[in-house]
């Protein structure tokens, strides 16, 4: 049975700033994933401190805030089958070090947090964070 599903993902500051974007893009595409959506902003500190509000508490909040702050970011719908998860797989570990080969995590990412892309963690916030992103 078919299930399609879709997903939010974040291409960080310092993928952009590598001009990573379209690099990135393709390997979203490559894998069959539909870019449903996309569009490059540049958030305030107090949208990316609602965007991680899941880490308020967490030592690294704040400079995870500042960090998806500090310049421009690409955030797209992406859609797949089971994409959550496919995406999950796409990126790899959230440290890069730990990551496995041929994951986006493990090629472009530089440390835990220029890990270069963000990647809905549930289903469940995938909606949250696809609606935060694009209203309509
Ligand atoms: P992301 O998937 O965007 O979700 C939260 C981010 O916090 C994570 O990627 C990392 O870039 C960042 N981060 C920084 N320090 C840590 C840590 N110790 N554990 C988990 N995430 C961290």
């Amino acid at each position: 049975m078919s299930n399609l599903e879709q997903t939010l993902s974040i291409i960080k500051p310092d993928a952009v700033e590598r001009n990573l974007v379209e690099e990135i893009k393709d390997e979203f595409k490559n894998n069959n994933f539909i870019i449903k959506k996309e569009k490059k902003i540049k958030l305030e500190k107090s949208d990316a401190e609602q965007f991680y509000k899941v880490h308020e508490t967490k030592p690294f909040y704040n400079d995870l805030c500042n960090y998806l702050s500090s310049g421009p970011i690409v955030v797209m719908i992406l859609e797949k089958e089971n994409g959550v998860t496919a995406n999950r797989e796409l990126m790899g570990a959230t440290d890069p070090k730990n990551a496995e080969e041929g994951t986006l995590r493990k090629k472009y990412g530089i440390s835990i947090d220029k890990n270069s892309v963000h990647g809905s963690d549930s289903l469940e916030n995938a909606q949250k964070e696809i609606s935060f992103f694009f209203k309509d």
